[in-house]
């Protein structure tokens, strides 16, 4: 008997590589939530997308028998597996694999692994954690660091898990991650700075433009707690997940509208004092919870957000009160859809100007300049 969630990550990487990459879908966090053992599957999951290009590296050295995209996914599971699952015996990473594989792949995906597991120790001594990212990716940052340590240290912490914490509600303050509940909400410290950068302002009203999952709304709720506060998102789906947390989470203040944004007219054609616009990005700053994600985007990909995120700022601009704000932010660290869609917005729109909150209790290194901006590290 096969594993049955070994298969699912078979058919994952079957259609990642037949979709070459482009309409793969990534993963949500619940892919394997019918398992018992979730970790498990994840973290082999995970040690794939991180570490894809040494693996296919490594396979490219061994054998000329890639261009079968079964053979190479199995190929791709049961390295990964020998590489990266160190509770996981080499033989039982191979079996599985093979049990996996059709008749006719079974002897070469089984000697193929064979011999890449006897020279396991040699092998991961070639690692190179550049390789494990695209090359144009590579070589922006490359650019943009002064030297190449700088970069190895970005890079090696763009591979590691992602650190969440617990946002105590009531006070508003990080705290260790502890089990969720409805006065704690898990989330990265990056993302929940974010709305706490308004935290001297006093908006009469807000408009969280694109809103679910809700993290952001959940904070401005909470922050602003007398203010009426419309979560707007286009997807019906997230709209609904949108609604499910502002509930659990108390979010009383909390209108939920399921509209596009860059369509929307409110009524009275009232505007509001504070918009967030946590804009669609290409995500690429989110490779510590999506590993996947760099081999989806392209350089292009970044190029068309930005003139997309663009479009949403002229919208925001034309809904926000006269003195009024607009917080812009993306899950994505490329200057394109981040701090150039600001200064380009800037540059058109003399009336408006940018503002840099005072920094308070968040930390220094968190800013550039003007603009708040998180780094992996
Ligand atoms: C970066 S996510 C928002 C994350 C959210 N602010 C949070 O903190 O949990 C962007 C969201 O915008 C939504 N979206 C994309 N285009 C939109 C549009 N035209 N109008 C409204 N929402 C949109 C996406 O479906 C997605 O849920």
């Amino acid at each position: 008997m096969h594993d049955k969630f070994r298969g699912r990550l078979l058919s994952l990487l079957l259609s990642f590589y037949n979709s070459q990459h482009k309409s793969f879908s990534y993963l949500g966090e619940d892919f394997f939530e019918d398992s018992e053992y979730q970790r498990f599957y994840r973290k082999i999951y995970f040690s794939i997308f991180r570490n894809l290009g040494f693996i296919e590296r490594v396979l490219t050295e061994h054998t000329k028998n890639l261009k079968d995209k079964k053979a190479k996914s199995l190929l791709v599971l049961g390295a990964s597996q020998i590489f990266f699952m160190d509770d996981i015996p080499d033989y039982a990473c191979i079996n599985e694999t093979v049990k996996l594989a059709p008749v006719r792949l079974k002897k070469f995906i089984n000697a193929t692994l064979r011999n890449i597991a006897r020279n396991k120790e040699a092998l991961i001594l070639t690692y190179s954690i550049r390789e494990n990212f695209p090359a144009w990716f590579v070589q922006k940052w490359s650019d943009l660091f002064s030297n190449d340590s700088e970069l190895d240290v970005f890079l090696t912490n763009l591979n590691k898990s992602p650190e969440f914490c617990s946002i105590n509600l009531d006070s508003l303050t990080p705290e260790p991650y502890t089990k969720n509940s409805s006065r704690y909400y898990p989330m990265d410290l990056a993302s929940f700075y974010i709305p706490m950068l308004t935290e001297d302002t006093r908006p009469a009203s807000i408009l969280d433009a694109c809103a679910a999952p809700g993290g952001k709304t959940i904070i401005l709720s909470h922050l602003h707690p007398d203010t009426k506060i419309t979560a707007m998102e286009k997807d019906s789906e997230r709209s609904d997940i949108l609604r499910r947390n502002a509930q659990k989470y108390e979010a009383k203040n909390v209108t939920i509208v399921n509209e596009d944004f860059l369509n929307f007219e409110p009524k009275n054609q009232k505007k509001f004092d504070l918009i967030l616009l946590d804009a669609p990005c290409t995500g690429l700053g989110t490779m510590k919870r999506h590993p996947e994600i760099r081999w989806l985007r392209t350089k292009k990909d970044v190029k068309k957000m930005a003139s997309y995120q663009s479009k949403f700022l002229e919208k925001a601009s034309q809904l926000v009160t006269q003195g009024g704000c607009i917080l812009y932010s993306v899950c994505s660290l490329e200057a394109e859809e981040g701090i150039d869609v600001i200064n380009n917005f800037i540059d058109s729109n003399p009336n408006f100007k940018i503002l840099t909150p005072d920094f308070h209790h968040i930390p220094s290194e968190f800013f550039c300049g003007k603009f708040y901006y998180t780094l992996p590290h």
